[in-house]
């Protein structure tokens, strides 16, 4: 019943799980998306600053609660503010990060069901000879059409749900071995491609050279909440692969790791995104719609285009597939913490989740025009409420208990450092994650 049982078997697999679950929708579909929305270089900018200062920092935070509770989040944060002499309502932190996995995957699945959709019509060559009005009208057609929408939203929560009742660690290792390789080189190859393009240098300087002007708190606040939201951080998920992690590794050796592939593949995803915007005149504040509009249109006009759209159409669902399990198993983990089966859990969560989802399925079509809050539909405010307040003040938490709370010498041993590496995290993540986050989290919200 203890996730002590599972361990990652090497440490290669550890870095694999961990990016598995950091890359996915957030770099290559949320990424370019919001950064055309917030002013291109300027967000960049910020979101890799906030990415050092505070997403890697409170990442180790959060892996080595994990790596030292050896059990699911709320438990491993109970017994270990137990050991500290600490307040036992810790463990509500776990709660409040499966709460947060819950919002995100309610949409996450939905997004993920739009990849079904797109790599069927590209492996039957639907996207052939279109042009960019068409390619944008079809997407529309598709998101007008909610039983479409719902049958991609089951079949993908239902994969989903399916590894994570089988337990993560065997089922992933083999997926994450292979995807993350073959996703990183197509990706590299699209760039090379967007490079021949005429939107090639427009979109370099609309990514690299940065209007401070358009910086306002707003824009500061959508970057941090990217950055936790690219890399997984905030939710006690990577706390739930923390326990799973090997005896003997560098956790921030493995972070960095981590941090260095996830922003990689978010910029490659830029690059080729935003020539194909350009070489076509479209616009980089498009929204949500953006990748699914701009990259049939690119692969279109590569020889054997219809065969890349489907490869790199299947490449991303698998690395949504890796995410939304990492999604998944805090609130599973945190069941069976509670005395359920592993499979009984991962099926609540399931239909739960399921049911939610129906709510961004029909923010397209019957309840576009209900907002319920904020003035946003239902599908704004899970994309942006979660990622841009639950993730940065339950990162905020986190940062505070390994940092403050735990003894010393039991985060040290955790986080597989000496003392000197030790005290400098330490000392970034009390004297900077933590004052940034709460400064930025007040501004915004103020
Ligand atoms: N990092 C994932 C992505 O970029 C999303 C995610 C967020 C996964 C929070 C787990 C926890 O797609």
């Amino acid at each position: 019943m203890n996730a002590t049982l599972e361990r990652w078997s090497t440490r290669r697999a550890f870095i694999l799980a961990v990016t598995g679950a950091a890359v996915g929708l957030g770099n290559i579909w949320r990424f370019p998306y919001i950064t055309g929305e917030n002013g291109g270089a300027a967000f960049l900018v910020l979101y890799v600053a906030f990415v050092l200062l505070l997403g890697l920092p409170v990442m180790m935070a959060e892996i080595l609660v994990g790596r030292a509770g050896r059990r699911s989040p709320m438990q491993s944060l109970g017994y270990l503010a137990g050991q500290a002499g600490a307040s036992r309502h810790w463990r509500l932190l776990g709660l409040f990060g499966a709460f947060t996995v819950f919002c995100i995957l309610s949409f996450y699945s939905v997004v993920s069901g739009w990849s079904i959709e797109f790599f069927v019509t590209a492996v039957n060559g639907g996207f052939s000879g279109l042009g960019a009005a068409e390619v944008a009208a079809g997407f529309e057609g598709f998101l007008a059409d909610p039983r479409r929408m719902t049958f991609n939203h089951t079949l993908f929560l239902f994969m989903t749900m399916t590894v994570v009742a089988a337990g993560v660690a065997k089922g992933l290792e083999r997926l994450n071995n292979l995807l993350m390789p073959l996703l990183y080189l197509l990706l590299i190859l699209l760039a090379g491609y967007a490079t021949t393009t005429d939107g090639f240098g427009p979109a370099l300087t609309w990514l690299f050279r940065p209007n401070f002007s358009a910086i306002t708190p707003v824009v500061v606040m959508h970057a941090m909440g990217h950055a936790f939201f690219t890399l997984a951080v905030g939710a006690c998920a990577l706390m739930a692969y923390g326990a799973y992690m090997p005896e003997r590794q560098s956790l921030p050796r493995a972070a960095g790791a981590v941090a260095v592939l996830d922003v990689s593949v978010a910029l490659l995803a830029g690059i080729a995104i935003f020539s194909v915007v350009f070489s076509q005149g479209m616009d980089p504040g498009e929204g949500p719609g953006l990748m699914f509009v701009t990259l049939p249109i690119a692969f279109a006009e590569l020889p054997w285009g219809a065969l890349w759209l489907s490869v790199f159409f299947l490449l991303l669902l698998l690395a949504t597939w890796t995410s939304s399990i990492n999604l998944a198993e805090p609130m599973v983990a945190t069941l069976q913490g509670m005395g359920l089966g592993r499979g009984k859990a991962a099926a609540v969560i399931g239909i739960a989740v399921w049911l939610v989802g129906l709510l961004s399925v029909l923010s397209f079509s019957a309840l576009a025009e209900w907002r319920p809050l904020f003035g946003m539909n239902a599908f704004d405010l899970v994309t942006t409420i979660p990622t841009e307040i639950f993730l940065p003040v339950g990162g905020l938490l986190i940062a505070v208990f390994a940092a403050w709370v735990m003894p010393r010498q039991v985060a040290q041993a955790a986080m597989g450092v000496g003392e000197p590496g030790f005290r400098l995290w330490q000392a970034v993540v009390r004297w900077v994650s933590i004052p940034l986050a709460a400064l930025v989290l007040a501004a915004g919200l103020l």
